[in-house]
């Protein structure tokens, strides 16, 4: 058994040293910027430098390092049939199974994962491209991101239900521009409680850092969380403020996001958080001629609206009414300032936390119902608005209403926009203009997508 045990520490050293050896000849661990440069840059960085050797002998400790194991493994199963033998004979060879298990059969999956995770440009390009690297790898110094960015190919020999080969986490591109932020928002130890920084992370996702990369830490929570209300009471009732973690707000709790309050710490949908003032939305004849109901906006499809997205800064309040009408409305949300994730969800609603970067989360032609407010005003750039809107048609479905409430803008803009609105030869169902203040205008429509027989 002591032979065994030296011979298979032996094994161990002469792998180790064998590898060490490699890389050593070929320059791995020679401190010299050139080396780098060889590694992550130009095509001609690589004249001179063997990488291919390089990689091959990578690739020959891998086999190496991965046929051991699986030896080892096999040799701790055998013993595991032979227990009772073993547990009579010698209570020492319990202890060197454990043994094997701990001292060497962990360590050597340790080290042919790292292994595994050494990052070579690939001569021949990866996958049959001329792309040397996978995307972005190199631009990020964090283990934790290279990790997450790079493709996980599927188990050996096994293709997933996509019918892929393997699967790309995808971050935005713009993280290359935050790569200070993103570096810290990803520096965490695994397994460990993350940082409470979900302004961070939103900063980084409005800037155009999104998707952001998963994380592998433990999400902090509020410390005194109570059960929610129930549905029938929590729709219209103001939540329990020890549900949500307040640290990174200027308020402290609900009552304080009060409009009264000139410290309350955000400015669009002020209001918002009142119940009394949120219940009148949508159902009472508003002093704006350009509002409409809810109940005429159903009218005019009995039954047919079901389910629909609300794109816009609010606490929910849209899907709650329609959610009496048996309609199932999605809010996209954002914590500008203030819990509207955390309010959304409390009055037991569905929060979308999605910026205005991406396509929408929803297939071709599947939405009754999309309604926007407060959102997307004056400030917006006619060609993003394109997007959203070439976006929005692709969602609905045909028959389905696009609601624009409130939309308004300069006096003078009015004109751009409202060929924006028009280009898609929506059925009007109503088209009105009201004024806002001296030079501004709202603007409000109910359209219907039609059919397209193409
Ligand atoms: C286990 O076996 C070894 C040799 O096979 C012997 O030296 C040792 O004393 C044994 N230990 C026990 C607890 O039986
Ligand atoms: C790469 O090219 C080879 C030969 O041209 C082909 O057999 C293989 O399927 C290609 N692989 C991929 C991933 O496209
Ligand atoms: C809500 O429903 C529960 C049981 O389903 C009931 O006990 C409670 O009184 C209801 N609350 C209101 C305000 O209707
Ligand atoms: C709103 O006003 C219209 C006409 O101005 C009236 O017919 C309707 O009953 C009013 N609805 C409500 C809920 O007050
Ligand atoms: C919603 O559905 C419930 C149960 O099917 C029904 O009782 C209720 O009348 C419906 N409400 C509306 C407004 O259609």
């Amino acid at each position: 058994m002591g032979t065994l045990q030296i011979v298979l520490g032996g094994l161990v050293i002469i792998v180790s040293l064998l590898s060490l050896i490699r890389f050593y000849s070929a320059g791995f661990f020679t401190r010299n910027e050139d080396i780098c440069r060889q590694f992550y840059g130009q095509k001609d960085a690589y004249d001179g430098f063997d990488i291919k050797a390089l990689s091959d002998r990578v690739g020959e400790v891998l086999d190496r390092m991965e046929s051991l194991q699986e030896k080892l493994e096999l040799k701790v199963k055998e013993m595991e049939k032979h227990k009772e033998v073993l547990d009579r004979n010698n209570i020492t060879r319990l202890e060197y199974k454990k043994y094997l298990e701990e001292e060497v059969i962990r360590p050597l999956y340790g080290a042919h994962i790292a292994l595994r995770q050494i990052r070579l440009p690939k001569v021949e390009g990866i996958r049959n491209s001329t792309m040397k690297e996978e995307p972005l790898i190199n631009t990020f110094v964090i283990e934790e991101i290279r990790k997450y960015i790079t493709p996980k190919e599927n188990r050996i020999g096994k293709i997933n239900i996509y019918g892929t080969e393997r699967i790309h986490n995808t971050i935005g591109h713009a993280c290359v521009l935050y790569k200070k932020e993103l570096e810290e928002y990803m520096g965490y130890d695994i397994g460990s409680y993350c940082n409470d920084d979900w302004n961070l992370a939103q900063k980084l996702m409005v800037n155009g850092c999104d998707p952001l990369p998963r994380r592998r830490c433990l999400t902090r929570a509020s410390k005194v969380y109570q059960k929610p209300y129930p549905i029938n009471e929590s729709l219209w009732r103001l939540p329990d403020g020890r549900n949500v973690r307040w640290s990174n707000y200027q308020c402290r709790n609900f009552e304080c996001l009060s409009s009264k309050n000139p410290k309350r710490g955000y400015s669009k949908c002020v209001g918002c958080f009142e119940m009394e003032k949120e219940k009148l939305k949508w159902v009472t004849n508003s002093s704006l001629p350009v509002d409409l109901l809810i109940n005429d906006v159903l009218t005019i499809k009995p039954g047919e609206i079901r389910i629909g997205l609300d794109f816009g800064v609010g606490t929910g309040t849209f899907a709650a009414r329609m959610r009496e009408h048996n309609v199932t409305i999605v809010s996209t949300a954002l914590n500008l300032g203030a819990p509207f994730n955390e309010m959304i969800a409390l009055r037991g609603l569905i929060p979308l936390y999605v910026t205005l970067n991406q396509r929408l989360p929803f297939f071709d032609n599947t939405m009754d119902l999309i309604h926007t407010s407060g959102f997307m005003d004056g400030w917006i750039d006619l060609l993003l608005l394109d997007f959203i809107l070439y976006d929005w048609d692709r969602v609905l479905r045909p028959g389905g209403l696009l609601w624009i409430d409130r939309f308004f803008c300069s006096r003078k803009d009015l004109d751009d926009y409202m060929y924006m609105f028009l280009q898609f030869r929506y059925k009007k169902h109503k088209w009105a203009i009201a004024p806002k203040s001296k030079d501004e205008v709202y603007l409000s429509a109910l359209l219907e997508k039609p059919s397209r027989a193409i």
